[in-house]
């Protein structure tokens, strides 16, 4: 006879959500006309990291949400075959290869939010494709380096324990107040943890813990009705947080629990100038065909440069954590 196990069977992920809708307004003039997830990071835009990263994790039916202004995202995951006929006349077959497979990396499927009315409601956009499985969602502008596997580890989180799971990384406590903070319980697993409520950028002192969300979630299908009547929060803004905190306080089969991946791997916002600047030299840094070349550039232009202290909101945050969302 067959060994049953003991877990309960779950409807497994297969569908990533990725909201890129918002203005982009620290990244302006730059994102009047451009979409920020479209910035380049050495030489892809930020989006294609995440798409990348939905699709080895195994999901490969991506829902974006954009807006106005945001056809080049919807652009670049699409044929082009006008550039492919050239790239193939002239034989330039890795170029034609890299801009082919990006066609191929995923099922692509767009919804527009609107206006941007906050996270929480770009996700709620994506309920008639989700419908009522478990998805994941992406920030376009959080980048996970890929050699840490931290959505394929909360994918395990969500098999082992239902529910939703995030991924929350530790900040500097006088940071807190650029973040969703959550306040945590400790399980029999090393690296996971209960998330019993949340903050939107709290107040200072009044974090919870110095645990911050980052743009990763795996959210149980129960967010959409939470989301339909979540009131607009800090900023005006429908907060994905606000509703998450509401699961959390749940019994497990109203949609709850809510527990999280505690993340300490290699991550690189794009969203503002600072941490932006600094994710293109580490990764550009990291690259096998650029890196030789620019770390030495880098070594030598260092060098000249005056004096060696840097501003206090470098030195505050930790290099590839800087982040608000
Ligand atoms: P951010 O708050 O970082 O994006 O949202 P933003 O609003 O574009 O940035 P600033 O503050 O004006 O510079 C995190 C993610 O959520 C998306 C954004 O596109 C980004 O990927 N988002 C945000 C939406 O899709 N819709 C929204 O209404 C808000």
């Amino acid at each position: 006879m067959p060994v049953r196990s003991s877990l309960p069977v779950r409807t497994a992920v297969r569908k990533a959500v990725v909201p890129a809708a918002g203005l982009g307004t620290r990244f302006l003039p730059a994102t009047k006309a451009t979409p920020k997830e479209m910035l380049p990071v050495v030489d892809k835009p930020a989006i294609q990291y995440v798409v990348e990263e939905a699709a080895g994790a195994g999901l490969d039916d991506v829902l974006m949400v954009t807006g106005r202004g945001k056809r080049a995202v919807e652009d670049h995951f699409d044929r082009a075959h006008e550039l492919e006929e050239v790239l193939a006349a002239k034989g330039d077959d890795d170029r034609l290869a890299t801009v082919r497979d990006l066609s191929r990396l995923a099922r692509m499927h767009h919804v527009r939010q609107g206006a941007p009315l906050g996270l929480g409601h770009a996700v709620l956009r994506a309920r008639d494709h989700v419908g009522r499985e478990p998805f994941a969602v992406l920030l376009g502008d959080d980048l996970i380096d890929p050699r840490d596997a931290l959505l394929t580890d909360m994918l395990a989180a969500r098999t082992r324990f239902g529910g939703s799971v995030l991924a929350l990384t530790e900040v500097d406590p006088a940071q807190t107040h650029l973040y969703g903070c959550a306040a945590v319980e400790r399980t029999d697993e090393d690296g996971i943890v209960r998330v019993t409520g949340l903050v939107e950028k709290p107040a200072p002192g009044e974090a919870p813990s110095s645990y911050a969300v980052i743009g990763r979630y795996v959210l149980d299908p129960a967010v959409f009705e939470v989301l339909e009547r979540t009131a607009p929060g800090r900023g005006g803004e429908i907060q994905l947080t606000d509703a998450i905190h509401e699961l959390a306080g749940r019994a497990d089969a109203a949609g709850g629990p809510v527990h999280a991946v505690v993340f300490r791997g290699r991550r690189y916002d794009t969203g503002d100038r600072a941490s932006y600047l600094r994710a293109v030299v580490q990764l550009a840094c990291g690259r096998p065909d650029l890196g030789p070349g620019f770390r030495s550039w880098l070594r030598g232009f260092a060098e000249t440069l005056p004096g060696t202290e840097l501003p206090t909101d470098v030195a505050a945050v930790p290099a590839a954590t800087a982040a608000t969302h």
